[in-house]
């Protein structure tokens, strides 16, 4: 038996090149080593864009399109729609019993997102409680490796500490501890510099940008803003261009020399900015290419069939959960 392998994105945008870098490139590499489950997860999506369902509807075909455009393959990855599999919502009632909600006001990453989201004075339950909802996506499908970027880690600490408690309380050996697999650059920058790359904060490059949109964002790429003159002496670290081609640039020794004449001087953004261009419109070309040939058609079949493989894997597992927990009133 296969282990699992789980993942999704939230439909709210366009997947860009952090999800590549951080989670889409080992889901790729990873998928005939793993059984793997790749979600859609418009529930989550849908807690902070319940008054906007049409942006998620819209956005799960884009996410699909994104997931086959890089490479996953339906034959072999599960994709599925989260909102369709109801045992996921009834895992993470039960779960709502084992967290406490001080635990879910210190998650990191929800903290982040309410302060991020203007949502500090009035939090919404269902936002806060959305760690729950993710710890029952991944443990419904008895999920252990996670390919996710770094701001993942909380979630999965807090679905580990559910996944134990239940096993215990429950006297089960059920459910199975996951851990994250954090993609080589974890987490990479927004052309700001500024922030993390976000589909909401407007400065990310996406897997589905055509080349002249690539050629302006890597052209409105924060550098060193004290880099005035060719000859000035530049600052690597925190420069958007060198964090993008350490992602990027395949040729690492050239990439090493590269730094060091931007610190001594002598070398302008613009050659740099050229180069980092070339590299994305070639890894972005076929990945356009591929988007392009795929029909809404092609894509609902998969998302069908994925989902029905999915939902009775987790029908499954529910059988076992509420048989560990005194609810198979009727069998
Ligand atoms: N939280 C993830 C995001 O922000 C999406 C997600 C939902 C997820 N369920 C998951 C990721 C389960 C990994 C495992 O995009």
């Amino acid at each position: 038996m296969k282990q699992v392998l789980l993942t999704g994105d939230r439909p709210s945008g366009k997947l860009h090149l952090g999800h590549y870098v951080g989670s889409l490139l080992s889901r790729v590499t990873m998928q005939d080593q793993y059984d793997s489950y790749i979600m859609v997860a418009d529930v989550q999506a849908l807690t902070d864009n319940f008054e906007n369902p049409g942006l998620v509807q819209k956005n799960i075909y884009e996410v699909a399109s994104d997931y086959l455009a890089v490479g996953i393959d339906p034959n072999l990855a599960t994709i599925y729609i989260q909102s369709q599999i109801p045992e996921i919502t009834e895992l993470t009632i039960y779960f709502m019993n084992l967290v406490s909600l001080s635990r879910l006001e210190r998650n990191p990453t929800v903290k982040a997102e309410l302060t991020q989201k203007g949502m500090t004075e009035s939090i919404p339950v269902g936002f806060l409680c959305y760690p729950i909802n993710q710890a029952a996506d991944i443990a419904v499908f008895l999920g252990e490796i996670i390919p996710a970027g770094e701001d993942q880690q909380p979630m999965i600490e807090q679905t580990n500490e559910i996944v134990r408690r239940f096993n215990r309380i429950y006297d089960v050996e059920l459910l199975k501890e996951c851990q994250a697999h954090i993609g080589l650059n974890g987490r990479l920058p927004g052309i700001d510099g500024k922030n993390k790359a976000s589909k909401s904060l407007g400065n990310a490059i996406f897997l589905s940008d055509d080349t002249e949109s690539i050629r302006n964002k890597v052209k409105d790429m924060y550098t060193d803003p004290n880099h005035l003159k060719v000859s000035d002496k530049g600052q690597v670290e925190g420069n958007v261009v060198f964090t993008y081609l350490d992602a990027f640039h395949n040729d690492k020794d050239e990439l090493v020399e590269l730094k060091e004449h931007y610190k001594r001087g002598g070398l302008g953004d613009v050659p740099l900015k050229a180069l980092l261009f070339n590299d994305l419109e070639a890894l972005i070309s076929p990945i356009r290419d591929k988007r392009a040939t795929l029909s809404h058609k092609f894509i609902k079949e998969v998302l069908l069939d994925g989902t029905s493989r999915a939902r009775t894997k987790a029908q499954e597992t529910m059988r076992q959960v509420r048989a560990a927990m005194g609810l198979n009133h009727f069998t």
